[in-house]
């Protein structure tokens, strides 16, 4: 039943309803709330949680915390600067247009600036607008009962256990900066050493640790530029899925300062 409403969608989309919000139903409650949980997480964290937090209270990354979305006009998060696409745009998220969307942002909302490295693959599209509505608040029906039971975080564990994709992400590769403050532009690559420790090409250095509520926390200082040092924090599912790009993130650490981060395979030989 499900792939075969879901196969009604892709011809009414493919005659061109394309870029409005279709007005039939796609994906009824019914569906969303028996939608396995677990592989709505997995496919969260595999395909947007590197640019999107989605709890309460969750930070901006490259694209808005999605907490709240459902229901919401698209483009409308005060403290996120949308494209013009997005500002322009006129409808609401609901499962319909957040499937719409996902399976090719710019088939759907031509002209905005999401950039998924491929669309969403069929069979995983109801389980993670499932949980996306489940985790921002946009479900009206109970977390699935010990949908983690057996997954509970054991602290006692080393992060290396813990976090096994992050820590092989971060503490094996090479992180690169480009920090621009003014007119100044500084560039060097960091490296996150397993003893909590940051070390640079440059005489720049810092230390990072991991928050009760599984963030990356991390300062770098003696930068050769103003300000001399920065403080951020990440949640480790952003970071917890390998993508190398000379620029991955952008953030604000002061301000009229802009932090462009990326990650790049591999350490130089020592
Ligand atoms: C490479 C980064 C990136 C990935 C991966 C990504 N997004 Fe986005 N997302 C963005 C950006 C940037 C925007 C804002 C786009 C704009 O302004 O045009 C955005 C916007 C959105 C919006 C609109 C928010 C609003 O307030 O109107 C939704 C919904 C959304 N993304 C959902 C998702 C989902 C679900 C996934 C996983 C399939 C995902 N995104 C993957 C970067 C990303």
């Amino acid at each position: 039943m499900r792939s075969f409403t879901i196969v009604i969608f892709m011809i009414i989309n493919s005659v061109g309803f394309a870029g409005a919000a279709v007005a039939q139903q796609v994906l009824d409650n019914e569906t969303l709330r028996n939608a396995d949980y677990r592989e709505g997480k997995r496919a969260f964290q595999g395909r947007c949680s590197a640019c999107h937090t989605i709890g309460d209270n969750g930070m901006n990354l490259t694209g808005p915390s999605l907490w709240g979305i459902f229901d919401r006009a698209a483009g409308t998060k005060p403290d996120f600067i949308y494209s013009a696409a997005l500002q322009k745009a006129d409808f609401k998220w609901t499962a319909d247009t957040l499937l719409d969307y996902i399976t090719d942002p710019q088939v759907f909302l031509p002209g905005n600036v999401m950039t998924i490295p491929e669309p969403v693959p069929e069979g995983m599209r109801t389980v993670l607008i499932a949980f996306v509505m489940q985790e921002s608040g946009g479900a009206d029906w109970p977390k699935p009962e010990n949908a983690f039971a057996d997954e509970q975080p054991d602290r006692s564990k080393p992060y290396s256990e813990r976090f096994p994709s992050f820590w092989n992400h971060m503490m094996f590769n090479t992180t690169r900066y480009r920090m621009v403050s003014g007119d100044q532009e500084l560039i060097f690559k960091a490296y996150f050493q397993e003893d909590g420790s940051i070390t640079t090409n440059t005489e720049a250095e810092g230390f990072w640790h991991i928050t009760e509520k599984d963030f990356m926390c991390y300062a770098i200082h003696k930068l050769k530029i103003k300000p001399s040092e920065f403080v951020e924090c990440f949640p480790i599912a952003a970071m917890a899925v390998p993508r190398f790009a000379e620029e991955l993130w952008k953030s604000n650490p002061a301000d009229g300062v802009i932090m462009y981060g990326g990650i790049r395979p591999g350490r130089p030989e020592e």
